[in-house]
């Protein structure tokens, strides 16, 4: 049996009613392996970012069940799929959220309080987790101090606020150019390398082509790899 640390089955997500009816979700099967470094490409409209917020427990699907690590989210109720979002998935989004009138370390220091980290720890940690995306010298400087690449490592320094097993992003470096491109897949890579499952959505074929698993994704369901 393969080891998924994501499992999707038979997944389905309904938007709006009646005329306004739109399946993002046709019955889609997915499973990611622990430690992958996988890629989800597609035409835009088809249903990614909703896979995404469905298997990050952002949202509910319609229909079939979603698994992290061998539990069912669906079968949870806010509160405890809360929890387990926070325990299991690193989120990092295209514009990186952060927050512009704190330093990069105040905004990993806030994730690092949301974590539950003890308030001792989290000016070391947030250090830590700065110098782990190659920042070490930034930790002072506001967002608007930062080019976009190192901005959108600060958001990947703070989604690791909570160790977790995987990271999900959708189109991290769809707002940046090539060299800064490279910058985050570097770090990405790296992070990948020393255990994260690293799943992200991405326009580039360049980024699909370095991914260690593909998936397609098209008309709401998952293509068969040919
Ligand atoms: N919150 C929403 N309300 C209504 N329709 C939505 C919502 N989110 C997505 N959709 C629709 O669902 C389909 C899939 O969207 P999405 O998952 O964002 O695709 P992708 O990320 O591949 O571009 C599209 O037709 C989109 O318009
Ligand atoms: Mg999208």
């Amino acid at each position: 049996m393969s080891d998924a640390i994501i499992r999707a089955n038979r997944l389905t997500k309904e938007y709006g009613r009646g005329a306004t009816l739109t399946r993002a979700l046709r019955g889609l099967d997915l499973e990611i392996p622990r430690g992958s470094f996988t890629c989800i490409i597609g035409p835009s409209g088809h249903g990614k970012s909703t896979l995404m917020h469905l298997i990050g427990g952002l949202d509910r699907p319609t229909s079939g069940s979603v698994f992290i690590d061998g539990q069912e989210m669906s079968r949870l109720g806010s509160r405890e799929m809360a929890a387990l979002r926070a325990r299991k998935i690193g989120f990092v989004f295209q514009f990186f959220n952060l927050l512009q009138s704190l330093t990069a370390a105040e905004n990993v220091e806030m994730a690092l309080m949301l974590a539950g980290v003890p308030e001792a720890q989290q000016k070391t940690r947030a250090r830590e987790l700065l110098a782990l995306v190659g920042l070490e010298e930034k930790n002072a400087a506001k967002p608007g101090q930062l080019s976009g690449g190192q901005q959108q490592r600060v958001a990947i320094a703070r989604a690791l606020a909570n160790d977790p097993p995987v990271l999900l992003m959708d189109e991290p470096t769809g707002n940046l150019d090539s060299a800064a491109e490279e910058e985050v897949m570097a770090v990405l890579e790296r992070l990948n390398r020393e255990g994260k499952t690293v799943i992200l959505v991405t326009h580039s074929s360049e980024i699909a082509a370095r991914a260690g698993n593909l998936v397609r994704v098209r008309d709401g369901q998952v293509e068969p790899a040919h």
